[in-house]
């Protein structure tokens, strides 16, 4: 993809992943809008890039997924990219868990609910753009799952496995589908301090730039690209080794 003059919707945009992604796409002359739920941390975000647009909005709720899409369609109706980024990873005990149950869907809302639906919403406007192309970012963990994060690893299984069904369908309306799994990344995700043994955010975010730029469909890193192209024996393995930390 062109990574200069597209107009792009990035959600969770605010931290991690998401913003460093957005201060490279401005880096390259495109127009960005960002979207969170925290608005300290877009009014952040806005301070050090001020063309950044940045939008309050709560993902789980239907309700905001769609006035978010009202929106963009009304002030950018040029938008032509939109990276479903925005997530949230929680620990879970599945014996004798303390926790209600909602707390579990937040998690599925965020993680796979809200992708699927921005999606949908967002094809009638990507389809009118000649250049249109939907991001969904999944996780090395959708291949092989983080056992003491069991709610999460399957939603990004779940994102995986419709992003391969939404490329199928948007090829003939013209719509680019990419998947980024990133590895573990050094980001605030989980919470502060939970991230520190990743990759580091730059030299990911970079690498991830030159593969969009390069056209690539499937884009993984380090740990994430083995085991995205893993056999079921090295899948295996990969899981008993995760897993034994
Ligand atoms: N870091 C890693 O190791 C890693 C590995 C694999 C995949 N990923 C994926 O990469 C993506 C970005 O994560 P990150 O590592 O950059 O973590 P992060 O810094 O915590 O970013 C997540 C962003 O999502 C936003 N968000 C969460 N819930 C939201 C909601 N209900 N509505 C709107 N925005 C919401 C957060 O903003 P608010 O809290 O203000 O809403 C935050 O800006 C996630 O999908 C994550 O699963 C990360």
């Amino acid at each position: 993809m062109n990574l200069a003059g597209n107009t792009i919707l990035i959600t969770g945009g605010a931290s991690g992943i998401g913003l460093a992604l957005a201060e490279r796409f401005l880096q390259a002359g495109s127009e960005v809008i960002i979207c969170g739920r925290r608005e300290d941390k877009l009014q952040e975000a806005r301070q050090m890039y001020p063309t950044l647009h940045t939008r309050v909005c709560d993902l789980a709720q239907e309700s905001e997924r769609v006035s978010l899409v009202q929106w963009v369609c009304q002030e950018f109706p040029h938008l032509n990219v939109v990276i479903n980024n925005a997530g949230i990873q929680k620990r879970t005990q599945l014996i004798n868990t303390q926790e209600e149950w909602t707390a579990h869907q937040q998690e599925i809302a965020i993680n796979l609910e809200a992708p699927i639906h921005l999606s949908m919403l967002s094809i009638p406007l990507l389809r009118q753009q000649p250049n249109a192309v939907l991001i969904n970012i999944t996780s090395g963990l959708a291949f092989a799952p983080a056992a003491f994060a069991p709610i999460y690893s399957a939603t990004k299984a779940a994102l995986h496995s419709f992003t391969l069904s939404l490329r199928h369908q948007l090829l003939p309306i013209g719509i680019q589908v990419v998947e980024i799994a990133p590895p573990a990344v050094n980001t605030d995700l989980g919470g502060p301090g939970l991230h520190t043994f990743g990759a580091p955010l730059d030299d990911f975010a970079d690498a991830v730039m030159q593969r969009l730029q390069a056209g690539e469909l499937e884009i993984g890193y380090g740990t994430s690209e083995i085991v995205r192209n893993a056999s079921r024996a090295e899948l295996n393995e990969a899981f008993s080794r995760i897993n034994s930390r």
